[in-house]
């Protein structure tokens, strides 16, 4: 499927006119289903094509501050996912004292038996366009491309699940950005920021708890 498609099969199955009461289940319920998954397999639920397609269009449509559009992505797949968790287990075994390296190895060869990773990045290039245009702001600017960059991560997060696969979130940055930069040659500009491995689910994520909500969240002015 290309990429005008998968738009134009989103867009015919939900641009309907907007709806009022329930017809925002769907997306609450797939929200509350994703979740972290460590144990994953290198089978792919869908083509490597279609991950393409959801990354970038959740890259896509997600909003930023000032419609800036500060995220980037690099999808790994196969050999080069392969590649990513194996310079990064040789980044932290230069690091780390052998006795903690057996736990992270373990961990980063959790990861590595996926099908693939995306990178996120922010492009600080774009951050100081927006810090100069807008001076009153500067200060801001990082965070709201981080905070629109959190956005993309669990779009694609909950995409991926909704395909069937298992996805988990990881920060080996900044140890890992001049490998990255090296390998992948993504532009100098790009800052990252997280690391999500995903694969078919080998198996069930942890048990989760929850804080009150009474502590969580104030109301003001309810009516009904
Ligand atoms: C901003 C953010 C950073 C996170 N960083 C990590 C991380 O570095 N390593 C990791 O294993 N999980 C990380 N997680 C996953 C959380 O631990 C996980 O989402 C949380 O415990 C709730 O579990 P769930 O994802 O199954 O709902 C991160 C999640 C978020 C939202």
């Amino acid at each position: 499927m290309s990429s005008l498609n998968i738009e134009q099969s989103i867009d015919s199955k939900f641009s309907q006119p907007k709806k009022g009461q329930g017809e925002s289940e769907a997306f609450l319920s797939v929200l509350k289903e994703r979740r972290t998954y460590y144990q994953i397999s290198k089978n792919a639920a869908i083509p490597d094509s279609r991950v393409e397609e959801i990354v970038k269009y959740a890259i896509k449509h997600v909003p930023s501050s000032f419609n800036g559009q500060t995220t980037r992505a690099l999808i790994l797949f196969n050999e080069d996912h392969d590649e990513f968790w194996n310079s990064t287990a040789g980044v932290l075994a230069s690091m780390l004292p052998a006795d903690q390296m057996e736990k992270t190895q373990q961990r980063l060869d959790g990861f590595k038996a996926g099908h693939g990773t995306i990178l996120f990045f922010d492009d600080e290039s774009v951050i100081r366009q927006q810090q100069e245009a807008f001076k009153l702001y500067a200060d801001n600017f990082p965070i709201w491309a981080n905070q629109t960059n959190g956005m993309a991560q669990l779009t694609v997060w909950t995409a991926l699940e909704k395909e069937g696969f298992g996805c988990s979130l990881q920060h080996y940055n900044p140890l890992v950005d001049s490998v990255v930069q090296n390998k992948w040659k993504v532009p100098l500009t790009w800052k990252l920021l997280a690391q999500m491995p995903f694969g078919i689910p080998t198996g069930e994520p942890g048990p989760k708890d929850f804080k009150s909500l009474e502590e969580r969240v104030m109301v003001a002015g309810k009516k009904d």
